[in-house]
C-alpha cells in the first residue's frame, strides 16, 4: 500500500517535470515564431490604428525618482523621472491559443511605433533621444513602455520669500506632431507617483498633481492635449538660516553698540564700517545664487535694510563725535539742550556720568574754598569748608593764621610779602577757575554727545530687533 502510493506519486512528478520541460522549449520556439509573424509586415513609422480617423489613446504616468538640481539663477529644474506610456497597437495582437498560451513578450522599443511624447518646457540644449528600453507587448496589443529620463525643465522661480520660499515647477508633456484627433493623451492617476522618491536635502516635495489641458488655437482647428505635472516644492531653509541669516543677525546686533563705544577710543567709525563690509559680503553671497529678477528676496531686503541702518548709524556717529570733541572754544551748551538733553533725556536713558557723579560736588566745594582763601573768613567756617584733602586744608589754615598775625603784629616787611603771595595765589586761582570753566564747558558737550549716543543706541537696537522679528516671522 505504502510502496504503491509512493510509486504513483513519483511517476506523477516525473511526468509533470517532463511536461514542463516540453512547454518551456515550446515557449521559446513560439516566441520566435510570434515575433516573426508580428513583424513580418509591420512598420513602426505609422500610427497603429485600423481606421485613420480613429484616435489613439496614450496614457502617461510619471514617477519622480530624484530632484538632481534646482538652478534658481538659470531657472532650470533637473529631475530624474521614470516615464510610463501605455497605448494600444492595433497591429500587434495575436491569439494566445495559437502560440501556446503566450500572453506577453518583451521587445526593444525601437521596433514598435512609439508616441512622440516630449517635455514641452524642456530647457536642455542637447536633444536627447528617447532611451531604447524594452516595451512589454501584451497579446491584445497593449504596449507598456517604461523609460527613465533625466529632464531639464524650465521653471519660473519666484524668490520673493527666499529662504522661506515654495516653488511650483511645471512638467508639461505632449505629442510633438500629432494633434488631439490623432493621439490623445491622458494621465493615469491624478498625481505623479512619489512612492519611489529619494528625499532631497534642499527641497521638500509637497505633491505632484497632474492635470490634462486641451489647447485649441482658433475656432475650428484641432485640439492639442497635454498633461501637466506640477511639482510643489518647499525649500528646507535650515541651511540658509545657519549660513546666511544667523551671522547677519548677530552682526547687525553689533551695529547699535558702536554708539556705546567711548568716543575717546577712536574706534567708533571703524566699527561701523567693518560691520558694513561684513554685510556686503553676505549680500554678495545671496546675489550670486539668486536670479537677476526684480523680485528682491526677503533676505536681500533684510540685508539692504540692515546696511542702510548701519550706514545711518555710522553717519550719526560721526556727527556725535563732532559734538563730543567740542572743545573749550565752543559755544556753551544751549539752554534748550541743557534742559532737554542733560536734564530729562539723561535721566530717561540712565546716563550716569561716572566723572560727573563723583566729581561735581567736590568741584563746587573747591570753588568755594578758593574764594574763601581770597577773602579771609573766620576760622570756624573755614573748618567746615575744609575737605578731606589734608595738604590743602593745612595750607589754607596756615595762610589764614598768618594773615591774622599780620593784623596784630603790624610787621611791614612780612605783611607785604604775604600780600604779594596772596595776589599770586589769587592769580593762580583765577587761572584755575578759567581752566575749570573751559573744562566744564567741554565736558558738558561731552555729556550731550554721550546722551545722544545712548539715545541712538536704543533707537537702533529697537530697529534691529524689529527687523529681526519681522524676518523670523516669515519662517513657518
Ligand atoms: C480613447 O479615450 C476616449 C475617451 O476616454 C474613448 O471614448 C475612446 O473610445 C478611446 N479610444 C480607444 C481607441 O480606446
Ligand atoms: C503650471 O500648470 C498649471 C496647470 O496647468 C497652471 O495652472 C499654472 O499656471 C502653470 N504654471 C506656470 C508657471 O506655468
Amino acid at each position: 500500500m505504502n510502496w504503491s502510493c509512493s510509486c504513483i506519486s513519483f511517476c506523477w512528478i516525473y511526468f509533470a517535470a517532463s511536461r514542463l520541460r516540453v512547454v518551456e522549449t515550446a515557449d521559446g520556439k513560439y516566441a520566435q515564431k510570434l515575433f516573426h509573424d508580428l513583424f513580418e509586415d509591420y512598420s513602426n513609422a505609422l500610427r497603429p490604428v485600423e481606421d485613420t480617423d480613429k484616435v489613439l489613446n496614450v496614457t502617461l504616468q510619471i514617477t519622480l525618482s530624484q530632484i538632481k538640481d534646482m538652478d534658481e539663477r538659470n531657472q532650470v529644474l533637473t529631475a530624474y523621472l521614470w516615464v510610463r506610456q501605455i497605448w494600444h497597437d492595433a497591429y500587434l495582437t495575436w491569439d494566445r491559443d495559437q502560440y501556446d498560451g503566450l500572453d506577453s513578450i518583451r521587445i526593444p522599443s525601437d521596433l514598435v511605433w512609439r508616441p512622440d511624447i516630449v517635455l514641452y518646457n524642456k530647457a536642455d540644449d542637447e536633444s536627447s533621444e528617447p532611451v531604447n528600453t524594452n516595451v512589454v507587448l501584451r497579446y491584445d496589443g497593449l504596449i507598456t513602455w517604461d523609460a527613465p529620463a533625466i529632464t531639464k525643465s524650465s521653471c519660473v522661480v519666484d524668490v520673493t520669500y527666499f529662504p522661506f520660499d515654495s516653488q511650483q515647477c511645471n512638467l508639461t508633456f505632449g505629442s510633438w506632431t500629432y494633434n488631439g484627433n490623432q493621439v490623445d493623451l491622458f494621465n493615469a492617476l491624478d498625481s505623479g507617483d512619489l512612492s519611489d522618491f529619494i528625499e532631497d536635502v534642499e527641497w521638500e516635495v509637497r505633491g505632484m498633481p497632474a492635470v490634462k489641458n486641451v489647447i485649441s488655437y482658433g475656432c475650428c482647428s484641432e485640439p492639442y492635449p497635454d498633461v501637466t505635472f506640477t511639482l510643489l516644492l518647499k525649500r528646507r531653509s535650515a541651511f540658509y538660516i545657519v549660513n546666511l541669516l544667523v551671522p547677519c543677525v548677530l552682526i547687525s546686533f553689533l551695529a547699535p553698540l558702536s554708539f556705546y563705544l567711548p568716543a575717546a577710543s577712536g574706534e567708533k567709525v571703524s566699527l561701523g564700517v567693518t560691520i558694513l563690509l561684513a554685510m556686503t559680503v553676505f549680500q554678495l553671497m545671496v546675489a550670486e545664487i539668486m536670479p537677476a529678477s526684480e523680485n528682491v528676496p526677503l533676505i536681500g531686503k533684510y540685508y539692504i535694510a540692515t546696511m542702510a541702518l548701519i550706514t545711518a548709524s555710522t553717519a550719526l556717529t560721526i556727527m556725535v563725535m563732532n559734538i563730543h570733541f567740542c572743545g573749550a572754544e565752543a559755544r556753551p551748551v544751549p539752554r534748550w539742550a541743557r534742559v532737554v538733553i542733560l536734564k530729562y533725556m539723561s535721566r530717561l536713558l540712565f546716563v550716569y556720568d561716572v566723572g560727573d557723579s563723583c566729581l561735581r560736588p567736590r568741584r563746587h566745594r573747591e570753588q568755594d574754598h578758593l574764594t574763601e582763601v581770597y577773602c579771609p573768613l573766620p576760622e570756624s567756617r573755614l573748618k567746615t569748608v575744609r575737605n578731606k584733602d589734608l595738604s590743602r586744608g593745612e595750607d589754607v589754615s596756615g595762610l589764614s593764621k598768618s594773615e591774622r598775625g599780620c593784623h596784630s603784629k603790624a610787621d611791614g616787611g612780612d605783611c607785604a610779602r604775604y600780600a604779594a603771595l596772596a595776589r599770586n595765589i589769587a592769580y593762580i586761582a583765577k587761572c584755575l577757575k578759567d581752566h575749570r570753566a573751559a573744562h566744564s564747558k567741554g565736558s558738558e558737550w561731552k555729556k550731550v554727545a554721550k546722551v545722544i549716543d545712548r539715545f541712538f543706541m536704543w533707537v537702533f537696537f529697537i530697529m534691529v530687533l524689529v527687523m529681526t522679528v519681522l524676518i523670523i516671522a516669515r519662517a513657518d
